[in-house]
């Protein structure tokens, strides 16, 4: 290349991408699940097997079988499916905060001898499960729906029983439970949270060792974080009275993904001559609640809840824009949203986590502004399942050349593909190997 010509931008290599997506999630499987990342995050995370278990069904649906039931092998006895699982083979130092911060679990926690944290994550699963039995019917698939439907179903129980707020929406304890967990939705809650730790958070903190500061949560977030985990704790992770704890959110992500799931429960129980009634039934009045209740049409998304206060958090985040997966509600507005200047402006690539308009975006931290797979994944679907080939396409090929770009990374800056966070994500390698297997062949993966 001579000086001072601009490159052409070259097809992506995508034999190479499927490669090395499965190179990662080989990597990163620990014989009977996959840890999201080696150093980062060394254990076991809910949400992101979900998303595992997608992309392992083009590569071995057995292993996307197992992903799901090692996961829910940790259920609690209460029913809900714990954030992380912990692995005892890997030091108690490794994570912050590890298993020691989580002691004493319950008696309705964990199966003996299993170590967890007290939470839960976005119940994407049983989606997952169904996307995983599509792909594969047969008797295998038959048994693992047998295996997990009567689990998947405790644990969508779990939330619709013990996790309502008052609106009748199902509630968050902890801005983790979000996945999004330093989300702008989150500041106002946050900020009347008494921090805990404060003075060691810095020395407590594994993250920084292994990702840049200036792309991870704050040491202030982090101290807020511990003083939920603490105050929940304490009380011995009861659900009692959610509304006195130091944080109690509606979240749209949370909520959609779980009617979305709700529906993908229906259709599992159908495979195995359940009858699917009581699934529909909480799937339509989820979805009601989630349309009636959360949307903004100032913002022209749907918008987080504080359940304290009874207050809107009016942030037109990623999470705004999720309920796209649901029938009905205000998809002209959001898709107008969604391809508008907030997340769509040009140059901008795959679905900003946060509005990149607004002051206070940081396209390099976390959750605030950052291109992240999954929930571009998401809203791909979402797209797909109503016909908006367009849209769907142009999301698609920016997940593979974000990828093709910066390699199989955490998250992306939406505007010059800049890779952050850790590296070998198994989630970006998954759901990459699931958008090359939908979207039609040949089509150049270029905009
Ligand atoms: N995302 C969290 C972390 O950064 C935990 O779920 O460790």
């Amino acid at each position: 290349m001579s000086i001072g010509t601009t490159p052409e931008p070259r097809a992506p290599d995508i034999a190479g991408l499927r490669r090395e997506a499965a190179a990662t999630l080989l990597r990163n499987w620990r014989g009977s699940a996959t840890v999201p990342t080696t150093a980062l995050y060394p254990h076991q995370w809910s949400w992101d097997s979900a998303f595992i278990a997608v992309g392992q069904a083009h590569l071995s649906p057995r292993r996307a079988f197992a992903e799901l039931t090692a996961l829910h092998g940790a259920q609690w006895g209460d029913g809900r499916v714990p954030q992380i699982v912990f692995n005892p083979a890997v030091p108690a130092d490794a994570y912050f905060p590890g298993p020691a911060f989580w002691r004493p679990l319950p008696r309705h926690g964990p199966p003996a001898g299993v170590s967890t944290t007290g939470l839960v994550q976005p119940p994407v699963h049983a989606a997952a499960l169904l996307a995983v039995v599509e792909r594969h019917p047969g008797a295998a698939a038959d048994a693992a729906v047998r295996r997990l439907y009567p689990r998947l179903a405790r644990s969508h129980d779990y939330l619709f029983d013990r996790r309502r707020v008052a609106s009748g929406l199902v509630g968050i304890v902890h801005p983790w439970e979000s996945g999004l967990d330093n989300s702008p939705s989150w500041d106002e809650p946050l900020g009347a949270v008494d921090p805990g730790l404060a003075d060691d958070i810095a020395v407590l903190r594994r993250d920084l060792r292994h990702a840049d500061a200036g792309h991870r949560p704050t040491d202030d977030d982090y101290a807020r974080y511990m003083g939920i985990v603490a105050a929940y704790r304490d009380r011995g992770y009861a659900d009692d009275d959610l509304l006195s704890l130091p944080f109690c959110t509606v979240d749209p992500l949370f909520c959609a993904v779980l009617a979305w799931s709700e529906h993908a429960l229906a259709a599992l129980a159908r495979r195995i001559g359940v009858d699917p009634g009581r699934h529909v039934e909480r799937a339509r009045e989820l979805t009601h609640q989630i349309h009636t209740r959360l949307f903004d049409p100032v913002l022209g998304c749907y918008v987080a809840l504080d359940a304290r206060t009874g207050r809107p958090l009016a942030k037109r985040t990623v999470s705004g824009l999720v309920p796209l997966l649901l029938p009905g509600g205000h998809r002209s507005a959001l898709l107008a949203t969604l391809t508008g200047p907030a997340f769509a402006a040009p140059g901008v690539r795959g679905v900003p986590s946060y509005d990149l308009t607004a002051a206070d975006a940081d396209p390099r931290r976390y959750w605030r502004g950052p291109t992240w797979l999954n929930t571009t994944w998401l809203l791909w679907r979402a797209l797909l399942a109503h016909g908006e080939t367009g849209h769907a396409a142009r999301l698609a090929a920016d997940m593979v050349g974000l990828v093709a770009g910066a390699g199989f990374r955490e998250y992306f800056h939406p505007v010059t593909g800049e890779g952050l966070g850790s590296d070998h994500f198994s989630w970006t390698a998954a759901l990459l190997l699931d958008v090359l297997a939908r979207e039609p062949e040949g089509q150049g993966w270029q905009r």
